[in-house]
């Protein structure tokens, strides 16, 4: 049987996408490569294995199949990943968002639903906003201005959520949403905006690193590799349909500290330069991972150290 990941081309995707075919399964990536690049998959692209489909999650998903000879029947597994996921990107794509979000995974779902696979949908610690409960569990219901510059990705990925819950009562699909927290690793890209690639590129370049407000804001950090093992472990655990569950490090270190890290990491000589903070950025967002652990198994196994090693050597490759 095969697994679809929307998204595949991407970050978290395709790693997702390596990992399932490591261990032996039939993938089809379905990506338009907005944010996604095709170096992340290219290593595939030559296998029986996998087939990588150039469509859009807005577009009628069986056609998109067709293209490709792909049977949908086949189908028992996605992995529905596809959605920006940058802050520079909730700026210059906002409608784009919102609709991969609403009609993208409106017809994931359908598709899921008429075909009778299971789902793995990826929503975000983003879906917490500015959070007046620390740490987060997955009861909180979330602090979002539906109109602030976050608000595409927050409440796009909130009506996923809805239409997640949605779905399982009214049809009982089998549908299951994580909560990831901020994850990094190799294949982020540079210029996105996020925190880690943000702090290498600088650091490597000999520029001062960016630090937005006083630095004493928080992030919880979770390497790729750990992520992939809490998504495929939420899969394919029993008893978890219509259900959600963070997946995230609880590890909390702020942008100082992670700027210093960096700076000694690279060796560089660059400082750091402090400006204003951007509307609407969460000073603090930790999960509370008791159910993952409980329930899952899973927890966070890789250090920030390791894990920023590992991001680096990726990112220096590249600039070579
Ligand atoms: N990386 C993180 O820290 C993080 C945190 C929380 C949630 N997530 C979620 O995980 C998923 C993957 O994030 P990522 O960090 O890998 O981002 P990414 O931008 O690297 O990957 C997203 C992929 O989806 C594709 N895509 C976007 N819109 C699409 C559409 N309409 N149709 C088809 N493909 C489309 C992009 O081309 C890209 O390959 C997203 O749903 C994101 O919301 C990621």
């Amino acid at each position: 049987m095969t697994r679809l990941v929307t998204g595949g081309a991407g970050f978290v995707g395709s790693h997702l996408c390596d990992s399932l075919l490591n261990s032996g399964k039939q993938v089809i990536c379905l990506d338009n490569i907005g944010s996604g690049q095709y170096r992340n998959i290219e290593h595939h692209l030559d296998k029986k294995e996998f087939e990588f489909i150039n469509g859009d999650v807005r577009d009628d998903i069986g056609k998109s199949l067709s293209t490709e000879s792909v049977n949908p029947d086949s189908i028992d597994r996605i992995y529905h990943l596809a959605s920006r996921a940058s802050p520079k990107d909730f700026r210059s794509h906002p409608i784009e968002i919102a609709t991969t979000n609403s009609q993208g995974t409106y017809n994931i779902f359908s598709f899921a639903n008429d075909v009778d696979a299971r789902v793995l949908f990826a929503s975000t610690s983003e879906i917490y906003g500015d959070p007046e409960v620390h740490p987060q569990p997955e009861w909180y219901a979330g602090n979002v201005d539906p109109r602030g510059p976050r608000s595409s990705y927050q409440e796009g990925k909130r009506l996923g959520e809805s239409l997640a819950v949605s779905f399982y009562k009214e049809h009982g699909l089998d549908v299951r949403t994580a909560r990831l927290f901020n994850t990094y690793g190799p294949r982020m890209r540079p210029n996105d905006g996020r925190v880690v690639p943000t702090f290498m590129f600088q650091a490597v370049e000999g520029r001062n690193l960016t630090v937005y407000g006083d630095g004493t804001q928080t992030r919880s950090l979770l390497y790729i590799a750990d992520q992939i093992h809490g998504l495929r472990r939420l899969m394919d655990a029993t008893g978890f349909a219509g259900d959600v569950v963070n997946i995230g490090s609880t590890a909390e270190i702020t942008i100082n500290e992670l700027a210093k890290m960096i700076i000694q990491l690279t060796g560089t000589r660059s400082g750091i330069t402090y400006e204003p903070l951007p509307e609407n950025g969460p000073p603090r967002r930790r999960p509370d991972i008791s159910k993952a652990v409980r329930r899952l198994g899973w927890k966070p196994t890789i250090d920030l150290d390791y894990g920023l090693d590992q991001t680096l050597l990726y990112f220096e490759n590249q600039m070579r």
